[in-house]
């Protein structure tokens, strides 16, 4: 299966990706997370990026296409994949039909989840991740079961991003509807669209996504 998660920032992408790659056994292609790596690293892409990043703004078409090429040819992606963040932007949207047709496939959906201006900004503001395993958690609204350690892996140690604020938080809203809204218009007109309500709780919007996609 190919699918796009389409949403705002703190709409769930990342969350519920990270559920379809167990239920599905694909992985999740998150372009945030492939530019945070690159940031990590040192990369002269990451170099570039970071600063970008940090203020909430969108890095380059160019870029980030290249990326994703480079990345669904490796074997792991032979069976499909969830793009999480990407695309961004109707280039980015044109970049990944033609990536996909030059090798003879095509995508199955985009799942939009559609949430609330103060709740992204209420899931942003307290997010954090798992430093080793990247399992993402909430102060109030997706604690581990033991305070302090991670579900999955059991480490102890976590980190918050530094875009996580609510100057970085305003320019990336306003750059999802400028850049990134325009591609619901998009995927409807090519019928790929399924709407999912992301106001619901996690195991709520995991089950809603599963409906739409037992239907494709
Ligand atoms: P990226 O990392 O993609 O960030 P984003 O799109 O802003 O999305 P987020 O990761 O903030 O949100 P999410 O929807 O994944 O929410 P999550 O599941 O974590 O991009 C970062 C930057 O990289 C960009 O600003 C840009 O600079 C650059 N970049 C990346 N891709 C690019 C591209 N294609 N082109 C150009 N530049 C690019 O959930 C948020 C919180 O809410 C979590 O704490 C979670 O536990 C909680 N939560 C989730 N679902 C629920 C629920 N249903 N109920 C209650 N809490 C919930």
């Amino acid at each position: 299966m190919r699918l796009i998660l389409l949403g705002p920032p703190g709409a769930g992408k990342g969350t519920q990706a990270q559920r379809l790659v167990e239920e599905h056994k694909i992985p999740q292609l998150s372009t945030g997370d492939m530019l945070r790596a690159a940031v990590a690293a040192g990369t002269e892409t990451g170099l570039r990026a970071k600063a970008i990043m940090d203020a909430g703004n969108l890095v380059s078409d160019d870029v980030v296409n290249a990326i994703v090429a480079d990345r669904i040819d490796e074997d792991d992606c032979a069976n499909g994949f969830i793009l999480d963040g990407y695309p961004r932007t109707l280039p980015q949207a044109d970049a990944v039909e033609a990536m996909l047709a030059e090798r003879g496939t095509a995508l199955d959906a985009v799942v939009e989840l559609r949430v609330d201006d103060d709740a992204m900004v209420e899931r942003v503001a307290g997010r954090y991740t798992c430093s080793n395993c990247g399992t993402g958690y909430h102060d109030t609204l997706n604690q581990p079961e033991t305070e302090g350690t991670c579900d999955k892996c059991g480490s102890t140690e976590f980190k918050r991003r530094p875009d996580d604020n609510a100057d970085a938080m305003r320019t990336r809203l306003q750059v999802y509807y400028k850049e990134t809204s325009p591609l619901i218009g998009y995927y409807y007109a090519k019928d790929k669209l399924r709407v999912v309500d992301g106001m619901g709780s996690i195991d709520g919007v995991s089950e809603e996504i599963r409906g739409v996609l037992s239907s494709i």
